[in-house]
């Protein structure tokens, strides 16, 4: 594959500090880029500057909480005046646990919406304007769950479907902007915080794991290869696209609950 040509752009990842998101920002900054990460906890934006910082000194990081419009405006007023317009937005904040609907309080409901979708829609809106056009990348992270009604996540199922819309929709109305729009679909991902919400013993990660096509978990790393194509020039042709980088998940719908094939 050519070079990414990511080295000097700048990069703002929403929900930034850990796991998989973090992992993208990281790779993001090992090709070169200036990265600024976003997330509400004021340790682990430290923390993950500090590792940022040690892949590239033009790195930055701001707290606030996705669901406040305001706050992210302000973040990335901040980050672009330090780190210069933003090539790419990955917008990843989100939050997660396994509840039946009938155990769910409106509030429970609504903090995953208000997270996941919301929070998607506030990043993209408040960075339009920092955006580099023609030429910006926008990603927002998916789920399986946007396409297979899984139990115990009817939370999650509405917010990501919705993100998956969203997606679509500002991919059709910014595209006139020179601004691409996409989704990343990462299936269960090992040692993350959201796998060991859902699956949180061994037993039950291996179980799972043997139920899918490519027999086990993805990476973090295997998440963010995709980031990077589809934040760099590679992919100026993709906008409105959901991919999958999920061993086969997303196909696997009630199949995935039956013993492996
Ligand atoms: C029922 C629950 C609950 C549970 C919380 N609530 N946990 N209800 N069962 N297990 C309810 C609370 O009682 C409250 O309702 C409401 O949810 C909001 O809870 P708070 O703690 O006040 O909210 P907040 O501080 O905003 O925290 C949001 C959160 C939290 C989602 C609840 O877990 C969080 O911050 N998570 C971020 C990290 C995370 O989840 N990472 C994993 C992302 S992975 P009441 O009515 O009492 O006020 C992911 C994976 C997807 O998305 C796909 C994998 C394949
Ligand atoms: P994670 O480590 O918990 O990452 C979530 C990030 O979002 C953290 O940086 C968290 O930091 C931030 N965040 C949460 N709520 C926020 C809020 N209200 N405002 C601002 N930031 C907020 O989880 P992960 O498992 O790596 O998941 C990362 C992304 O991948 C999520 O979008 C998730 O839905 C998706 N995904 C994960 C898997 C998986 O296997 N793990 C599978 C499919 C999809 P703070 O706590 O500091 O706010």
């Amino acid at each position: 594959m050519a070079d990414s040509n990511l080295k000097g752009r700048s990069a703002f990842v929403a929900g930034g500090s850990s796991g998989i998101n973090l992992t993208i920002a990281k790779r993001f900054a090992g090709e070169g880029m200036k990265v600024a990460v976003f997330s509400r906890s004021e340790e682990k934006i430290a923390k993950a500057v500090e590792e940022l910082k040690a892949i590239n000194p033009d790195c930055a990081g701001y707290t606030g909480d996705v669901r406040d419009l305001e706050a992210v405006k302000s973040a990335m007023t901040a980050a672009a005046d330090e780190l210069g317009p933003f090539d790419v937005l990955l917008s990843g904040a989100a939050g997660n646990f396994l509840a039946s609907a009938l155990d769910m309080s409106s509030n429970a409901f609504r903090a995953v919406v208000d997270i996941d979708l919301i929070g998607t829609f506030h990043a993209c809106k408040a960075a339009h304007e920092f955006m580099v056009k023609p030429g910006g990348s926008i990603i927002n992270i998916s789920a399986p769950q946007a396409f297979v009604a899984y139990p115990m996540q009817s939370h999650v199922n509405a917010a990501k479907a919705g993100i998956e819309m969203l997606t679509k929709t500002l991919a059709v109305e910014w595209g006139h902007d020179g601004l691409r729009v996409n989704t990343i679909i990462p299936g269960p991902i090992s040692e993350t915080e959201g796998m060991d919400r859902l699956a949180p013993s061994v037993e039950h990660r291996e179980k799972l794991a043997k139920r899918l096509p490519l027999r086990r978990f993805g990476t973090k790393d295997e998440v963010a290869d995709l980031a990077v194509f589809l934040a760099s020039d590679q992919a100026a042709y993709i906008t409105g696209a959901s991919i999958a980088v999920d061993g086969g998940m997303s196909l696997m719908g009630p199949a995935m609950m039956m013993p492996p094939a």
